[in-house]
């Protein structure tokens, strides 16, 4: 593609302090990419290749571009020369962007745009892809499947973890330098490239992007896990008062909550009972108080591993039964409604369906696994009940949301799932909004 023949070079005029080295060149080795964008603010990260000082400038289509101030970034030797800017910007309205320095461009504007999302409580349509196990040890190591996701031209695009694989022949998880490196790699990734510049990109994590194989709470590295993700994503402010990737996001009339199922997590094998916890207290609190006020019509629980089966042994909330009753209990008491999960980590992909005691629907859980790594065959129809007939996925594989606002009627959303090669993989299922508890307008 033309955009890579082009030399990614800055010359920087500017003065640098004598102390300091001279800064020559900057050269971009991957992104930029589009972060937490909300009608009021927009995070763009770049990674460097050296130290440098860039500016983040955006202009609304067919006007100026808005000059320096806020959305300065400093990219040091200390954070993988990685990181985000951040600038204000008005509520429905397409930006194009670009990283400066002494107003040198770094890339051609063309490729990079965002769209802001409308005021929370405003009407819009958009579309969200999601995915989850990005790694290199499946059929395409260089990930193709981006090229797909990018030709949909998704709003906003949900990683689910898994989002790199620590190495697992030379343990990874254990080296800080190897981390580092393993980010950065896949970050960088050709394919990948187009699609970060333009969609909004939020993350969570799993076992293999925060340490070793069905890691939790107690893995002795994970404060140095959450340094690297922190350096690699522009996800909105976590909202609570300990450590963690969670957090919540809005766009228009639909919040999505991203939980952080590693960091506070007991072991899978510890004993079952209320101590046994996949988020810990203080993530539960939040969780449950942000469900409870949210004004968002639609409520999107993203959870790392499946929430709703019953019918298999690996990782899921079944491993922590009193944390799943409580969220359910939680739904029922409060009749939260609007809500489904978006679940990865099985690298199959389903769409499940389950009935919860007192909760005046059944809650829906969109299952996609692996974007790329090695995949499963799903087991029969008949042996998941709750299985929506005809929607197990087998291969590479994302899912989209295309939410919808209509002039009359109630706003529903169109779930469907894509194999690696951009082609569907059953036909979209549409879920009203009525379907899930609440009164139309
Ligand atoms: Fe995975």
């Amino acid at each position: 593609m033309r955009i890579f023949a082009l030399p990614l070079v800055l010359v920087f005029f500017a003065c640098v302090e004598a102390t300091s080295p001279p800064l020559v060149s900057a050269t971009i080795t991957a992104g930029p990419m589009v972060g937490s964008v909300t009608h009021e603010t927009a995070r763009v990260w770049v990674q460097t290749a050296e130290e440098a000082q860039l500016h983040l400038e955006i202009r609304a289509e067919g006007k100026d571009w808005m000059g320096f101030g806020p959305g300065g970034v400093h990219l040091t030797r200390e954070n993988q020369f990685s990181g985000f800017a951040e600038v204000r910007v008005q509520p429905n309205t397409r930006y194009q962007y670009r990283f400066v320095s002494d107003h040198a461009e770094l890339l051609p504007v063309s490729e990079q745009s965002f769209r802001t999302p409308p005021a929370p409580d405003e009407s819009g349509s958009f579309t969200v892809a999601f995915g989850s196990c990005a790694g290199s040890w499946g059929l395409h190591p260089d990930q193709p499947i981006w090229r797909a996701i990018n030709n949909l031209h998704p709003d906003v695009f949900l990683w689910l973890g898994d989002n790199i694989y620590f190495e697992r022949d030379t343990k990874e998880w254990e080296d800080v330098g190897k981390m580092q490196a393993r980010w950065k790699t896949q970050r960088a990734m050709p394919s990948l490239q187009p699609m970060l510049r333009r969609t909004v990109n939020l993350a969570t994590w799993d076992d293999h992007d925060y340490g070793p194989n069905n890691s939790d709470g107690t893995w002795r590295l994970k404060e140095e896990s959450l340094k690297l993700f922190r350096n690699y994503w522009a996800n909105p402010d976590n909202p609570t008062s300990v450590p963690g990737v969670m957090h919540s996001y809005r766009w228009g009339k639909v919040e999505f909550f991203l939980l952080d199922t590693r960091f506070h997590r007991s072991p899978n094998k510890a004993k079952n009972g209320p101590g046994k916890s996949v988020l810990g207290e203080t993530q539960w609190a939040w969780l449950e108080h942000a469900l409870k006020t949210s004004a968002a019509d639609f409520k999107v629980i993203v959870s790392a591993m499946q929430v709703l089966p019953d019918y298999h042994d690996f990782e899921s909330w079944k491993l922590f039964p009193s944390d799943r009753q409580r969220l359910f209990d939680f739904l029922a008491n409060h009749q939260i409604t609007g809500a489904f999960i978006l679940s990865g980590d099985r690298h199959i992909g389903e769409l499940l369906q389950r009935e919860i005691p007192r909760l005046p629907y059944p809650l829906t859980e969109f299952t996609a696994s692996p974007l790329a790594a090695g995949f499963g065959t799903p087991p029969p129809d008949e042996q998941v009940p709750s299985r929506v007939p005809g929607t197990s996925v087998e291969g590479e594989q994302f899912g989209v949301l295309r939410f919808t606002t209509p002039q009359n009627g109630p706003p529903y959303v169109e779930l469907q799932a894509f194999h690696a090669d951009g082609k569907p993989a059953w036909k979209a299922r549409r879920i009203e909004i009525t379907d899930l508890g609440a009164q139309g307008d």
